[in-house]
């Protein structure tokens, strides 16, 4: 083990050990937990391993998740006010928007979230692609790692219907329109997207469906899968 790997390991076992003590300050929850589970062994098995060579390039796939969590929240919150019917969504934003309580505030966060996650997932898979760790044996989380962005994109597609205004609603005209295009199954795709041969209040309860719970799963089960191999194979070493 090199120098400079014995003093990052020392050293984050100090801000652990540091973080660990602090915990611990919150005695009346966390000791009664720890005696039966023993919380503090577990977390310092899983915390005390050291990130080897990590620059800023290396974050992005970390800020994918951060943002991804704070969509989570945002978007719960957005749930209590959100009515995912014909008539009502459009409503229910403006009044969330306009009357609730700091509601601007969470819908735009949940906004620029969902921008800013995309943007460094685009990051995240340029610094993959440079530093070759698309290769044997991390291949097989390129590919989770493309579900994932599929994942992401169809959040973006599917939560941009739910304002269910006209700039909403033409949007997923047009490229579902395209979608229509595609040789032989297009107007099938089309067809099941739409829920119907028009886009519709069928429409938007779909891409609902697809938003706030199809996608949210998947993409947690995708993640859990690409943090694993990840955790197996470690990070690439540096070019
Ligand atoms: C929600 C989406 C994603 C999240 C939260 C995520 C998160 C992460 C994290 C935290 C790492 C470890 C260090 C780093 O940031 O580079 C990583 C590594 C990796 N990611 Fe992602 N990622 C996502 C999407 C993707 C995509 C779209 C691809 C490629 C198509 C991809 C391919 C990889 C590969 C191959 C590694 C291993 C890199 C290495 O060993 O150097 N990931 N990911």
């Amino acid at each position: 083990m090199s120098l400079a790997t014995r003093r990052d390991r020392r050293e984050s076992k100090g801000i652990l050990h540091d973080f660990l003590e602090w915990v611990g300050l919150l005695g009346f929850i966390y000791g009664p937990l720890d005696r039966r589970l023993s919380v503090r062994d577990a977390l310092e098995k899983a915390l005390s391993r050291p990130i080897p060579h990590i620059s800023w390039w290396g974050c992005f796939g970390g800020i994918s998740l951060f943002l991804f969590l704070v969509q989570i929240g945002t978007g719960v919150v957005l749930m209590f006010f959100y009515v995912p019917t014909d008539p009502e969504a459009y409503h229910s934003i403006r009044y969330l928007n306009g009357t609730a309580p700091f509601g601007w505030l969470v819908r735009s966060t949940h906004h620029w979230s969902g921008n800013g996650m995309i943007f460094a997932l685009f990051i995240h898979v340029i610094r993959v692609f440079v530093t070759g760790a698309y290769q044997r044996p991390r291949d097989l989380n390129w590919m989770v790692g493309m579900a994932l962005f599929l994942f992401t994109l169809s959040f973006a597609l599917t939560g941009y219907l739910l304002p269910w205004s006209q700039t909403a609603f033409w949007t997923t005209v047009f490229w579902t329109d395209m979608i229509g295009q595609i040789p032989i199954v297009g107007q099938w795709l089309l067809v099941l997207i739409r829920g119907g041969e028009l886009v519709s209040g069928a429409t938007l309860t779909r891409f609902y469906a697809m938003h706030v719970a199809v996608l949210p799963i998947l993409t947690i089960v995708f993640m859990a899968i690409h943090f694993a191999i990840i955790r197996r194979l470690g990070i690439k070493e540096p070019l």
